[in-house]
């Protein structure tokens, strides 16, 4: 309620806000949680919380009259469509460069993600964040993530013989036989329950296209995990469909301006609670923009210059493979990858083997890639427009395009096939206009100091994505809660 104070106040339910608010609780503090998206824990009228990506409807996205699928052509054809603007799960947030996606409602991105749950290879730690212990981090705060994520891997067995992962062994085959490491990558799903749905004895998710607009059954979203953690200690509250629009220092605690919102956006109210702490938890580009603005508009003047910098998209690049018709891939996909091909040493490029789960069989190889691109952009205060930009640019994506090559180049050559130039607009190879990895913009040891305290205003604190200077070399939610853990046990320690 307004006028309300609470002892720590986190901004964002996502991995970093989700483990804040856990080790919090557990050490006696009580937390209040703020999410501008909605709770996502009653169906609608077709019975289910989430829609599918085959049939996306007013779940899916967040504010739009039209969908923005990612893969956005087919067989040359647009196919987004119209939708009702409601505060859907999935938001393709727009910049001048580049679309970045990320998760709206109470789990954040573990809502919409893949579930793939990667620790970055020991010996990348050091260019991932340098000024972090990384014997800490790989004995205890890496396996602290893991088992409180919940983290699983694929039974190499059922992997060889389900219909649902041919898609992987065609992967596997091209990689291996262009002599590229093939992993297999860890997930959150429920590997059992995937196992039951390709048995046919559970309602189906994974095999039901289920990925980018939530999943039904069978993902271990932070809903699952830390959050439900979290609330059992009794002292975690969540709001969800409030946004914090402010952060004010007032007599040595925070005024914190929050609007409530409806499920089409409109804002219906406007709270001001009082904090001793408040951590910012809204994601890399959430948790940049509040802080560019507050520090641009005065509101926070104090926040040292390094606020918005370091900006990365984890080097995130698409392309898909046309295979020969004896290589088929699959009418029936996991939409959970559970695979990649690793050539992050030699070429700069780690890719995911990824589902087309069109329910059709396509002949196509899909993949996600991971790159090293060394761009980073930077948020700014647009003061006129009244908004914050990110200064990414389109072309900056060409050092990906050529990390990804290296891989694709010599399986399309040793397999005698071409790039799919049909998934992203009308003879166009390269998906190279999104992020769904966005990182950095408050970074560790420069916007904050090494455990994500904003040190011009005590008990501020950065404890998400916003960290992490660009990169991860993998897929970054495992780095996030690890760091989180990191962070967040030295400031109960020290800070409370
Ligand atoms: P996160 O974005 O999770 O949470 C921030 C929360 O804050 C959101 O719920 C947001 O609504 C809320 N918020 C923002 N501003 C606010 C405000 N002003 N007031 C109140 N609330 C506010 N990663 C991975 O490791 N493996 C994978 O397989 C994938 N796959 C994948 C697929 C897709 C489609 C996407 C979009 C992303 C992924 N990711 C992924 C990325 C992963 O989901 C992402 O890195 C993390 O969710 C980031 O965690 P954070 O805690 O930083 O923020």
């Amino acid at each position: 309620a307004s006028g309300a104070h609470v002892p720590a106040l986190v901004i964002g339910t996502g991995y970093g806000g989700s483990v804040a608010a856990l080790r919090l609780a557990q050490a006696g503090v009580d937390v209040h949680m703020i999410e501008m998206g909605m709770a996502w824990d009653t169906p609608g009228s077709d019975g289910k919380i989430f829609c599918n990506t085959r049939e996306p409807d007013y779940r899916s996205y967040w504010l739009r009259t039209r969908t923005k699928a990612p893969l956005n052509y087919f067989l040359g054809l647009p196919i987004d469509r119209d939708i009702p603007r409601h505060t859907g799960i999935l938001d393709a947030e727009e910049f001048g460069g580049i679309t970045v996606y990320q998760g709206r409602g109470v789990g954040g991105g573990s809502l919409v993600n893949g579930g793939m749950a990667v620790t970055p290879k020991r010996e990348n730690f050091g260019a991932v964040l340098p000024s972090v212990d990384a014997d800490e981090m790989y004995d205890v705060y890496y396996p602290r993530a893991n088992a409180g994520l919940g983290v699983g891997t694929v039974d190499p067995a059922w992997f060889d013989s389900t219909a649902c992962y041919q898609y992987s062994r065609v992967g596997r085959k091209h990689a291996q036989r262009s002599g590229f490491p093939f992993v297999f990558v860890p997930d959150v799903y429920d590997w059992d329950y995937m196992e039951q749905e390709a048995a046919g004895t559970v309602p189906r998710s994974a095999l039901a296209g289920e990925i980018l607009y939530g999943n039904n059954h069978g993902k271990k979203s932070l809903q699952q995990t830390y959050l439900a953690r979290a609330r059992a200690t009794g002292r975690v509250t969540v709001s969800p469909l409030h946004r914090v629009t402010s952060v004010a220092p007032a007599a040595g605690r925070y005024t914190v301006v929050i609007d409530q919102l409806n499920t089409t956006g409109d804002t219906t109210a406007v709270k001001t609670v009082t904090a001793d702490r408040v951590f910012f938890a809204a994601g890399s580009v959430g948790t940049s923009k509040l802080l560019v603005r507050l520090k641009a508009t005065g509101v926070l003047p104090g926040l040292n210059g390094e606020i918005g910098r370091g900006w990365g998209d984890n080097g995130n690049v698409m392309c898909g493979r046309a295979n020969h018709l004896w290589d088929p891939t699959g009418a029936l996909q996991s939409a959970i990858p559970c695979s990649g091909i690793d050539n992050w040493a030699a070429g700069g490029a780690f890719a995911e083997v990824a589902p087309l789960p069109t329910g059709i069989e396509t002949f196509a190889s899909f993949y996600l890639s991971i790159t090293r691109n060394p761009h980073r952009a930077e948020f700014s205060w647009n003061a006129a427009a009244g908004r914050v930009d990110l200064n990414w640019q389109t072309s900056w994506k060409r050092p990906s395009i050529d990390m990804a090559r290296t891989i694709f180049d010599r399986i399309n050559s040793r397999e005698g096939t071409i790039y799919r130039t049909d998934l992203f607009g009308v003879y166009k190879i390269w998906g190279d206009h999104l992020t769904y990895h966005p990182l950095g913009g408050a970074v560790l040891n420069r916007a904050t100091d090494n455990y994500g305290r904003l040190t011009a205003y005590p008990g501020l604190y950065v404890v998400d994505g916003a960290l992490i200077p660009g990169n991860t070399t993998v897929n970054p939610f495992v780095t996030i809660t690890a760091l989180a853990e990191r962070n967040i046990e030295r400031i109960i320690a020290t800070d409370l």
